[in-house]
């Protein structure tokens, strides 16, 4: 559709910017508490909470204050939490058995959120990096992140997320073929309505930094993850990414990192028409914050406007840290 624009002066398009009643009125999209997933990291331990020295403002919880934070969540209006373990370094073994086991630190926290605010959707993360001696997704062998070995790990580890009663599978390995196994595997075993949120078109970012930090995979990581995250010069292949895990099964898919990467929201929201999140990642937080601390943007500001965006850009909501503060604001 191509917009017409009468001719100067019939057409001031000065007109309905000219109050904020008139703004108001023609706005074309807006942000609300039910756009926001929260991103949380749970540690062992009782009543801590730990900050995190590159994401200022973000904390560590024990499973207990995991509990607290999700009931203020619900109380916020935001629909849905995202736990991700920091998992001690003895429990990073090669053939990443604590990803399956069901009193992990990500299960209990499961368990606890959901007994703690039962209205409150919560999302857990699949992929072995917390997990893995060598901080991958997948596992290693000579040298290679395997692929095939790695989904029948991802199958277990999501069977253990949906018994501790996860409501969304959030698959951040990019591997091939595993939302797929993961579905079937998920409807044998009687969990029809938990749904899978793919991390679809997921690129090898510098922006993940913080979060390896915050989880503790940076000392543990070798070499970076270029065979199985995407390019960041591409965008046809994330259409490709993101028709082949509908087609598996998936029930909403994710563009990961944010705000760089709008242009590939925009294509999936406009190519497929179905549930398209983005993950404004550690580093877009991580940088906002500095720059605000430093009192050279307005950090409030930026957060609005940066999570405007992405409603702009297609997106039906936004993981993003800034969750709790941004829907306090939105709250009034
Ligand atoms: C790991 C995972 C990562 C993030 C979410 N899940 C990091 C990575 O792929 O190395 C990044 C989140 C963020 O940076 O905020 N599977």
């Amino acid at each position: 559709m191509k917009p017409t624009v009468a001719p100067f002066p019939a057409a001031r398009l000065r007109r309905t910017r000219s109050s904020a009643a008139l703004r108001n009125l023609v706005r074309e999209n807006t942000l609300t508490p039910d756009d926001l997933i929260w991103p949380v990291f749970v540690r062992d331990g009782e009543g801590i909470e730990e900050p995190i020295a590159s994401m200022p403002g973000v904390v560590r919880r024990s499973v207990d204050k995991i509990a607290e934070a999700a009931i203020e969540a619900q109380a916020l209006g935001i629909p849905a939490i995202c736990v991700f373990p920091y998992t001690d370094a003895s429990l990073k073994t090669e053939d990443c058995a604590e990803a399956w086991n069901p009193d992990n630190l990500s299960n209990r926290a499961v368990r606890a959120i959901k007994a703690a605010a039962p209205d409150l959707a919560v999302m857990t993360d699949v992929a072995l990096d917390p997990y893995n001696i060598n901080g991958h997704d997948g596992y290693v062998v000579d040298g290679e992140i395997v692929n095939d070995a790695t989904v029948e790990a991802l199958v277990k580890m999501t069977l253990a997320q949906a018994e501790a009663g996860a409501d969304i599978i959030g698959p951040s390995d990019m591997m091939d073929g595993r939302i797929g196994a993961m579905r079937s595997a998920l409807e044998q075993h009687g969990h029809h309505n938990v749904t899978i949120l793919s991390y679809a078109a997921k690129y090898a970012s510098a922006f993940y930094g913080p979060f390896r930090d915050a989880v503790g995979a940076s000392g543990a990581l070798k070499g970076d993850k270029k065979t199985y995250q995407m390019d960041p010069a591409n965008s046809d292949e994330a259409l490709r990414l993101i028709e082949r895990d509908l087609n598996e099964g998936a029930d909403m898919v994710m563009v990961k990192p944010g705000m760089p990467y709008l242009d590939i929201c925009r294509r999936v929201k406009d190519g497929f028409g179905v549930p398209t999140y983005a993950y404004q990642v550690s580093g877009e937080y991580a940088m906002v914050q500095a720059a605000a601390q430093n009192g050279w943007i307005d950090g409030e500001k930026i957060m609005l406007e940066s999570l405007m965006c992405f409603k702009r850009a297609g997106c039906d909501g936004v993981l993003t840290y800034f969750a709790p503060a941004v829907a306090r604001i939105l709250n009034g």
